[in-house]
């Protein structure tokens, strides 16, 4: 078993890194880690509201009972040489110190977005652009690591890239047009967004994440070139709302293709795409990377977001759209937390294994 740490286990993320690795085959947590806040704390503690003392637990089954007991630990005061793997659950400036602390004895695994644009870093979606996974040779020679940082993408940029990616290899893309109606749970627990800013309203701006989706979503879609990714050679651009839905990104996106494409043509090339499933035989690969919904009402995210267990990117209302050259137009619908974070950060850690890297 390869001995794991999750930094940021208390957070919206970290408890689902706690419930994917429950029962693991290949992983065990052996450590919880998270900040001074929690530190010296029982998990179960950690969770608790200082006033209300309600438990912060944001995953539909009860938190793992192994877990609850465990001291949390002061994630600067790691040590990371006592890891195979440490899974980072942090926001971005604490990601930016304490990262590169972990990744110079141990792979780290990111959800964070502080070394997503670096040239040698690669971002994986494993079936999608696995084979990125080798810049991690030149990373590691370049800044004398014995670890990594291997990042997943922003959880609008998952289910944009795989829906894309079957119709850029079929049909070839010239630009992307994409609207997100994002989940509060992406947010994160702290600060979060407030029930009274987000009830019964869309928040038409989140800091930073049109930027983020456009660039990632190029680079994981680009080609692997000399020590680094050269991005795909598409135009996109992005707006990203916020909405009053507890789990479950949906975008609506335009895609302009090179070639002449149809409804059915498409339908078929998401149909069929099993890039996952081609990589490995892997434990928390799901039978189905893109699901496509025939229904015009679907996807919705609280019918589609746990798809194939949260694993899957849900298509549907694919339509022409006569304003753009060879224009077609659908929706998607992705689980942020789950594909999006801790269930696609873990698919990525198997895949590692697989590969031999951890
Ligand atoms: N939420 C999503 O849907 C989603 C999806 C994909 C990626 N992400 C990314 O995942 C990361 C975590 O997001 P989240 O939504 O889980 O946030 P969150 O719910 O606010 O949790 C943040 C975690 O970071 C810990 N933390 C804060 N300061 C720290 C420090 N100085 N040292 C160590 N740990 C510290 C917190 O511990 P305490 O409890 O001790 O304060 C908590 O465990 C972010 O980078 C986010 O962008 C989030």
């Amino acid at each position: 078993m390869k001995k794991t740490a999750i930094v940021g286990a208390t957070g919206i993320v970290g408890q689902q890194f706690l419930a994917a690795l429950n029962n693991h085959p290949w992983l065990e947590i052996t450590t919880l880690a998270a900040s001074v806040r929690s530190a010296g704390k029982k998990y179960k503690e950690a969770l608790l509201d200082p006033k209300t003392q309600a438990l912060h637990w944001y995953v539909e089954k009860d938190p793992p009972a192994e877990f609850l007991d465990m001291e949390v630990e002061n994630a600067a005061n790691l040590d990371p040489s006592k890891f195979d793997v440490i899974f980072t659950a942090i926001e971005s400036d604490q990601a930016k110190t304490l990262e590169p602390k972990f990744a110079k004895e141990s792979p780290v695994i990111s959800t964070a977005s502080a070394f997503r644009y670096d040239s040698d870093i690669p971002i994986i979606i494993p079936g999608i652009n696995s084979d990125h996974i080798s810049l991690l040779d030149i990373q590691r020679k370049k800044r004398r690591w014995d670890g990594f940082i291997i990042p997943i993408p922003n959880c609008t940029t998952t289910g944009l890239a795989i829906s894309l990616k079957p119709i850029k290899d079929t049909f070839g893309l010239r630009s992307v047009i994409m609207t997100s109606m994002q989940a509060v749970s992406g947010a994160g627990r702290s600060p979060g967004v407030g029930a009274l800013d987000i009830t019964d309203n869309v928040i038409p701006f989140i800091p930073n994440e049109e930027q983020k989706v456009q660039e990632e979503t190029r680079k994981i879609l680009g080609v692997l070139g000399d020590g680094c990714v050269e991005p795909a050679n598409f135009n996109i651009s992005c707006t990203c709302t916020r909405v009053n839905v507890l789990d479950g990104h949906t975008e609506s996106v335009f895609a302009s293709t090179k070639e002449k494409c149809s409804v059915k043509g498409i339908k078929e090339t998401l149909e069929k795409y099993t890039g996952i499933l081609k990589d490995a035989r892997l434990p928390s690969s799901p039978k189905k990377l893109i699901v496509v919904q025939k229904d015009p009402y679907r996807p919705q995210p609280r019918l589609d977001r746990d798809a194939y267990g949260g694993m899957a990117t849900t298509v549907g209302r694919i339509r022409v759209d006569d304003v753009l050259k060879n224009g077609v137009k659908y929706l998607l619908v992705t689980h942020n937390t789950k594909m999006g974070a801790a269930k696609g950060a873990v698919l990525l850690s198997e895949l590692l294994i697989k590969k031999g890297y951890i």
